[in-house]
């Protein structure tokens, strides 16, 4: 790129040079207000994702629109370092602007002010909520499947800026990562929750594959041709049906959300409990339909901080007087021994002072992982064994974005968010693994010597 500053630039043809899949990713943001990039490694990407804020701030200069910030997001400082900061201290001409740490805008690239003065932010992710209050007339966010929806939706919060009726945000991904499954919902599926509904034709998604950059060299190609067949999958061919070491596959939106109101109200109810005061408490209510077995999930508590009487106290509220609860089956370590103050007691005694009182649940994560595939599965009539109403938020999410541990492809990782997926684990306690091995039956006291029976 040239360091000259010619007299009269095109900046399409001399400055941007998109190829033709980043015009029309251009033109894609430009009509909606959410845009998803990409799908699939090395189409240029990171590239697009850099230039178009240049662009949309030149074009806002033109409108008089001077200062305007953009936010430009890496999941972390060294991957921001890595993949924006390094090129644009070496792709964007000096007669452009300049890179700059400065006490206002942390560390960010100033337009000039002949061009109007517009600001990219360079920010990172480990903690989204730095970026409750802050403002933006732009956002994009590379390898967007790197983040919790959460995280989008506190970003979304953040896109306002006076004169900018629609601030765009622009994001940039390969499939796979603990943000796979709302992305493809959103950008892929369009497949909304029902507050998200109203801005459905705002979101875009432009597919592109490697072979759209003509700019990859030999070496990048050489990585991309000799990929395992799953990871090959979805990031040479840009495909998003599952990505490697997604737990439940089948989880679908589609197929296992529900309304609230399609819940039958007859049937059994069981509630499934974690424990939790740092890491959230999580507690699900559950439906068994005696006639199929079919298990509908219909209520979820989860927050942090309570006391165990508090917990027991907050499940109890959550249910009717007339809600009868058949059993609330809960984590076995809720029954160790602690003491507070000179009583020795455990969690599960707390519980049962406030009226909700608990059986041990069946602890295995295995067991756990494939009771739930199975009811994931079809039951006779047709329909999963699984419904979840919408309402409960953090168990659809966790269950779309649990990702298998690395040593058992069989085992969750534990290091995710996971407490719904522990609740729901607890809750299915009596349900059948899947498996069709029965348990060896024996009594603690033997009959030995018992006459007539
Ligand atoms: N329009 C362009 N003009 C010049 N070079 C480009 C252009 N688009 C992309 N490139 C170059 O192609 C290479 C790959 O682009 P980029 O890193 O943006 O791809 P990506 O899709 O983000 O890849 P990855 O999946 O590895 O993150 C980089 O060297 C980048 O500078
Ligand atoms: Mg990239």
């Amino acid at each position: 790129m040239t360091q000259q500053t010619p007299a009269t630039l095109d900046i399409d043809k001399d400055l941007l040079r998109f190829t033709p899949k980043q015009i029309i990713a251009t033109q894609t943001a430009d009509a909606h207000q959410f845009t998803l990039f990409g799908g699939s490694r090395g189409p240029g990407k990171s590239y697009w994702l850099r230039w178009y804020p240049v662009r949309k701030l030149l074009e806002y200069a033109t409108h008089g629109l001077r200062g305007v910030r953009w936010g430009l997001f890496c999941e972390d400082y060294p991957a921001l370092k890595d993949r924006q900061i390094s090129k644009i201290s070496v792709e964007f001409p000096e007669w452009l602007g300049v890179l700059k740490d400065s006490k206002e805008h942390g560390l960010a690239y100033h337009l000039a002010e002949e061009y109007g003065g517009g600001i990219i932010a360079l920010r990172n992710l480990d903690d989204p909520s730095k970026y409750m209050s802050a403002e933006f007339g732009g956002i994009s966010v590379d390898e967007l499947t790197k983040n919790t929806v959460d995280t989008f939706n506190l970003l979304r919060g953040s896109l306002r800026w006076p004169g900018i009726p629609k601030p765009r945000f622009t994001g940039a991904t390969n499939p796979g990562g603990i943000g796979h499954a709302w992305v493809k919902d959103y950008f892929i599926d369009k497949i909304f929750p029902s507050e998200l509904r109203p801005l459905y034709d705002e979101f875009g998604f432009v597919p592109a594959l490697p072979d759209d950059n003509p700019h990859l060299d030999t070496a990048y190609w050489q990585m991309l041709e000799t990929l395992p067949p799953n990871l090959a999958k979805a990031w040479r061919h840009g495909d998003w049906s599952i990505f490697a070491g997604q737990v439940f596959k089948e989880f679908s939106h589609e197929k296992h959300v529900c309304k609230y109101g399609d819940v039958p109200n007859e049937g059994v109810n069981i509630r499934g409990v974690d424990w939790g005061y740092t890491n959230p408490f999580a507690c699900l209510w559950g439906r068994k339909e005696l006639d199929t077995g079919r298990i509908w999930i219909y209520r979820e508590a989860y927050t942090r901080g309570l006391t165990d009487r508090q917990q027991a106290q907050m499940i109890k509220d959550m249910t009717p007087p007339d809600e009868k609860i058949a059993m609330t089956f809960a984590d076995p370590a809720m029954w160790t021994k602690k003491n507070a103050g000179n009583i020795v007691t455990d969690t599960a005694k707390e519980y049962g002072t406030i009226g909700v009182p608990l059986s041990r649940a069946d602890n295995s994560r295995v067991n756990g992982v494939r009771k739930i595939h199975r009811l994931l599965g079809n039951l006779p009539d047709g329909r999963p064994g699984l419904m979840i109403a919408e309402e409960c938020q953090n168990l659809i999410k966790q269950l779309q974005n649990l990702a298998a541990s690395g040593k058992d492809p069989e085992d969750v990782d534990t290091d995710q968010e996971d407490h719904c997926f522990d609740a729901l684990k607890y809750l299915l306690s009596n349900v059948k693994d899947g498996t069709n091995e029965k348990p060896a039956l024996r009594f603690t006291h033997p009959l030995e010597g018992v006459k007539g029976l």
